[in-house]
C-alpha cells in the first residue's frame, strides 16, 4: 500500500513511470481497468481542476467515485474530527484523494487511513499531482526534463505547487530563477535543499530581463487565502504580471505554465500566444491522475 503525500515519496524512475503511463493514456484514454475500486475524492478547501480531472480519471479507469465538495457538507460541521472522518471514509473507499487547508494534513491521514492516500494538496506545502502533470507538460512540449532553465514567478512562499516542482525536477539538472516580491520569495528550507543538491538558482524582484533565457516560464497565483492579513495581500497581488508585450526576445521553446486559477498574473492578451501551454497543461491532469491512479492501485 503505498500513498502520495509529497514528490519525495517518489523516486525519479517512479515519476518518469507515471508520465509513461500518462502518455499511454492520452493516447487511449478510456481504460476501465478499475471497475471494481471505489475512489474517494474528498476536497476540504475549494478545487476546479484537481477535483474534476481525478474524478475524469477515475472514471476513465472505470473506478466509481464517492467524496465531498466542501467541509460544510460533511460532519465535521457538526464537530466530528478529521481523524475520524478519515477512518469513515477508508471504510468506503479502495483509495482516498484528498485536498485540506492543513500542511501536514495528508501525511496524518495517510497513517489513519486502511487505503493509499493521495494529497491533492495540503496548504502550503505540497501539491505532487500537480507536479507530475506539470512535468508531464514540461516533457511534452520540451521533448526531455533535463536542463531546463525554469523561472517561477509570483508567490513562492506560499505556492504549494512550486515548492513540489522544484523538488522534482532537482532531478533533471535545472537551473531556476524565482522572481517575487521579497515578502513572497522562496522559503529558506527549498533554498537549502537546492544548495545541498548543488543546483544553480538567482532571485529577483522583476520579471524584467528574466524571460529571454528561459524554457519555462512558470506563473503562479498570489495565495490569498493564506495571507493572515488582508492589507498585506492587497499591498502585493498585483506586483508580478505577464503581458503578451513582455514576450519578445524568447526562446523558440519557451512555453508558459500556470497551474491555474490565475486571477491577474498572466493578461488575457497571452491566451492566444504560441507559448501559452497553461489551458492544455491541466488537461494533461486527466492522463497524468490516470497514471497515478493505475500505479497506486498496482503496489
Ligand atoms: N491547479 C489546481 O490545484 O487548481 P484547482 O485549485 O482548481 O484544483
Amino acid at each position: 500500500m503505498k500513498s502520495l503525500i509529497s514528490i519525495n515519496d517518489f523516486n525519479k524512475e517512479e515519476m518518469l513511470h507515471v508520465l509513461d503511463l500518462a502518455e499511454k493514456y492520452e493516447a487511449e484514454p478510456n481504460c476501465p481497468i478499475f471497475n471494481d475500486k471505489v475512489i474517494a475524492c474528498i476536497f476540504f478547501e475549494p478545487s476546479t481542476r484537481t477535483r474534476l480531472s481525478f474524478e475524469a480519471a477515475a472514471s476513465r479507469l472505470g473506478a466509481r467515485v464517492i467524496g465531498f465538495a466542501s467541509l460544510a457538507a460533511t460532519s465535521i460541521a457538526k464537530g466530528e474530527s478529521l481523524k475520524d472522518t478519515i477512518k469513515m471514509v477508508s471504510n468506503y473507499a479502495d483509495m482516498i484523494v484528498m485536498r485540506h487547508h492543513l500542511d501536514g494534513a495528508a501525511r496524518y491521514a495517510s497513517e489513519i487511513a486502511g487505503c493509499p492516500v493521495i494529497n491533492a494538496g495540503d496548504g502550503a506545502n505540497q501539491h505532487p499531482t500537480q507536479t507530475l502533470l506539470d512535468m508531464y507538460s514540461i516533457r511534452k512540449t520540451q521533448g526531455t526534463l533535463e536542463n531546463m532553465s525554469i523561472t517561477m514567478v509570483g508567490d513562492l512562499k506560499y505556492g504549494r505547487t512550486v515548492h513540489s516542482l522544484l523538488q522534482a525536477m532537482s532531478h533533471f539538472n535545472p537551473r531556476f530563477h524565482f522572481v517575487s516580491c521579497p515578502e513572497l520569495a522562496i522559503p529558506a528550507e527549498y533554498r537549502h535543499f537546492l544548495d545541498s543538491r548543488n543546483i544553480p538558482y538567482t532571485e529577483h524582484h522583476t520579471l524584467e530581463g528574466q524571460i529571454s533565457n528561459t524554457d519555462i516560464l512558470y506563473m503562479t497565483r498570489i495565495q490569498q487565502e493564506r495571507f493572515q492579513d488582508p492589507m498585506e495581500y492587497e499591498r502585493v497581488k498585483n506586483l508580478m504580471s505577464l503581458d503578451a508585450s513582455m514576450l519578445t526576445d524568447t526562446k523558440p521553446n519557451l512555453r508558459i505554465l500556470h497551474p491555474l486559477p490565475r486571477i491577474k498574473e498572466i493578461a488575457t492578451n497571452v491566451d492566444d500566444r504560441p507559448e501559452a501551454y497553461y489551458f492544455e497543461q491541466a488537461r494533461n491532469g486527466v492522463f497524468t491522475r490516470m497514471g497515478i491512479f493505475t500505479y497506486l492501485m498496482n503496489q
